[in-house]
Formats: structure tokens, C-alpha cells, sequence
């Protein structure tokens, strides 16, 4: 099936070709973003597959659909950038990859707590250049301590079996709890109580209108004071600038982040000898307790396997007009 692949990076070229040899799909390779000005792109392909930071609102479902486009998949568990509405609307049937190495991103989100923590980043520069001060870098054992995790799906159940594992409390809140969750040594509690027990809060919710600055001003000012907030989810959970002063009163005692809510016209590409107009994210990554990574938790060897393969699959069932198994519910 002529598929045109968006926001390609080298690694998509090569592993999702890979997957790609036994089916046999006509693929076409964009490093672009999907938008509406790049949608001509896909002119004739009856699949499109996209990634985080594609926009693919009504309008470009709608310019995607004149030119023949059937099936949009996504190389993301998330697929909050897709308007599935107006995708079904249109007749377009959206798959995702619903189960990748959730330990690639819980893993991710241990190693994120225990670098704000333990400030590793800024020990690693400071030895690079010669100093090899402890001033400034004490952190906190995490044993004893208290985890809120926000979402207990398949991410958040195995962050809370590690963090149980450092012999951390647990303590969890989701619309849907899991009987997993409470295995892994977890306990539900309503949100205000996380917030204000937790020494360090993770988030491993998907960005719906429902949890949009799930973490705001008011919530923040709920935290109890100088705790860690982990975002390993989505950008738009967070108020960005809301977290930029409660980093500066201290009620926010360190912030570590893998997604950003602007990250889509900064994320997946090196920006390094351009002026960056951002000064949100420019400010946030001057703070010394501040750790920004550009969305890479999900990038393990197993992860980025399990999704190129699962893409191809699904784009091999569609063809066949077989049941789609990571189908997005229409809405
Ligand atoms: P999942 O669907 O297994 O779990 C999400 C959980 O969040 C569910 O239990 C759901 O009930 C809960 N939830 C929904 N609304 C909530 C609310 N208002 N408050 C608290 N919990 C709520 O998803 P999974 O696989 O664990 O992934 C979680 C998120 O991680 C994804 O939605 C995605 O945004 C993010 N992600 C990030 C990656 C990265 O590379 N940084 C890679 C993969 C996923």
C-alpha cells in the first residue's frame, strides 16, 4: 500500500523499511511535519503515517481524504495530535500502537527523577570541566520517600514497581485504577492527597481534555513544597509557565521533563546554531534543578522495533481489510 511517512528521521527510514521487507509496502519518506502546507505530500497514498508532532487537525484529515488517504497510523501510544472526530467523519480509520516496551518510558521516568535528584547532569558537566566540587549537588535518598504517580496504566504500574523497588510509598490516582497498580505495593488516593504527600509526582496520563494543565498553578501550590514533578507524558499536562514560578518560589524543588507543550517546532531536530525564539523553554533550561530532554524515553532498540513492526502490520490488515487490533475507536 503507498504509504507516505512523515517527520522521518534516519532511524525511521532504516527500521521502518526493515519491517517493511516481507510486506512489501510502497513507502514514501518526509523528514517533514505533517501540516497542512506538507498534506500535497501524501497526494495518492491511501495510508499515512505520522509521529508526536504531525498536525493532524480536521483540516488536514480533510485535504488528506481528497487526495486518497484511508488510514492514518501512528508511530505513538498517544494520539492526542490526530482529530479522530473529524478522521471519522471523513472515513478514515486511525491505528496507533497501543502496546509498545512500556519499560522503555518508565525506565526513562526513573532516570529523569534520579537525575533532578542526584543532579547527574550537572556533576557530568561540572567533572568535563575540571571541577570536581560537591557544593550544589546533594539530593535526597528516594528510599523512605513517597511517589505520587498520576495515570497507573501499563507505564505507570511498572514506574511504581521500580520506584516500590527503591522501597518508596505509592501512592496513585486514576479514574480507572488497577488491580496491577496495587500489586506493585500502590495505594489510590484522591488527587490533593498525592499532591500533598508525595515527595516526587509523575505523570503518566494521556493528554485529554480532561487532564489538559492537570498540573497548574493551583495544584502546584497543592505539592508538597520543594517536591519533583516527572513528565514523561505529554506537554500539554503541564502549565509551563505556572511550573516556571513555582521553580522560582521553590514550592517546586526540581522539574524534569521529556515532553514540553511548544515541543513541536523544536523537538526531534538540532537547533544548535540557531537562535531559539523560545523563551520559555530557553529559561526552563537555565534553572540548575531543571532536567529537558527532547521526547526520547520511548527510544529503545525494543520499543522502536515493537512500533515499526506493529505499523507495518497494521497497515498489512487494513490492506487485507482484516480487523485493525490497534484500531482508535472512532469518535
Ligand atoms: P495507558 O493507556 O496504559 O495508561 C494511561 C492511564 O492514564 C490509564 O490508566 C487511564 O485511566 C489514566 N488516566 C486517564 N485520565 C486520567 C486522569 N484524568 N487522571 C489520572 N489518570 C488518568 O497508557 P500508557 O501506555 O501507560 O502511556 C501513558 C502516556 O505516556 C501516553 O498517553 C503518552 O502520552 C505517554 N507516552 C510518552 C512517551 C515518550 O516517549 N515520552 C512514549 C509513550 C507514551
Amino acid at each position: 500500500m503507498k504509504t507516505a511517512v512523515f517527520s522521518a528521521r534516519r532511524y525511521d527510514k532504516t527500521l521502518l523499511a526493515r519491517a517493511n521487507q516481507d510486506a512489501g509496502h510502497e513507502l514514501r519518506f518526509f523528514e517533514d511535519r505533517l501540516t497542512l502546507a506538507s498534506a500535497s505530500l501524501a497526494e495518492g497514498c491511501e495510508a499515512v503515517c505520522v509521529f508526536v508532532n504531525d498536525s493532524v487537525d480536521a483540516q488536514v484529515l480533510a485535504a488528506l481524504a481528497r487526495q486518497g488517504t484511508r488510514l492514518v497510523a501512528t508511530r505513538s501510544t498517544g494520539y492526542n495530535q490526530i482529530d479522530v472526530a473529524a478522521a471519522t467523519q471523513l472515513g478514515i480509520e486511525v491505528v496507533r500502537v497501543t502496546d509498545y516496551s512500556p519499560h522503555s518510558v518508565a525506565e526513562f521516568a526513573v532516570g529523569l527523577l534520579l537525575g533532578v535528584n542526584r543532579k547527574i547532569a550537572r556533576a557530568s558537566a561540572r567533572t568535563r570541566d575540571g571541577n570536581f566540587d560537591l557544593e550544589g549537588l546533594m539530593g535526597f535518598d528516594l528510599h523512605g520517600k513517597t511517589i505520587g504517580v498520576i495515570g497507573t496504566g501499563k507505564i505507570g504500574v511498572i514506574f511504581a514497581r521500580i520506584m516500590a523497588g527503591f522501597g518508596c510509598t505509592i501512592l496513585g490516582h486514576d479514574p480507572y485504577p488497577s488491580r496491577g497498580f496495587e500489586e506493585a505495593g500502590g495505594s489510590y488516593v484522591a488527587v490533593d492527597e498525592l499532591l500533598a504527600r508525595s515527595d516526587a509526582v509523575s505523570l503518566h496520563c494521556p493528554l485529554t481534555e480532561a487532564t489538559r494543565y492537570i498540573i497548574n498553578a493551583h495544584n502546584l501550590a497543592r505539592l508538597k513544597r520543594g517536591s519533583i514533578l516527572v513528565n514523561t507524558s505529554r506537554g500539554g499536562l503541564v502549565d509551563t509557565e505556572a511550573a516556571i514560578a513555582a521553580l522560582k518560589s521553590g514550592q517546586l524543588g526540581g522539574l524534569a521533563i521529556d515532553v514540553y507543550e511548544q515541543e513541536a517546532n523544536l523537538f526531534f531536530q538540532d537547533l544548535s546554531s540557531t537562535i531559539i525564539c523560545d523563551d520559555v523553554i530557553q529559561r526552563l533550561v537555565s534553572f540548575p534543578n531543571v532536567i529537558v530532554t527532547g521526547h526520547q524515553a520511548f527510544f529503545t532498540v525494543e520499543a522502536i522495533g515493537q512500533i515499526m513492526q506493529t505499523t507495518i502490520d497494521s497497515i498489512s490488515a487494513f490492506e487485507r481489510g482484516e480487523a485493525l487490533v490497534n484500531r482508535v475507536p472512532p469518535a
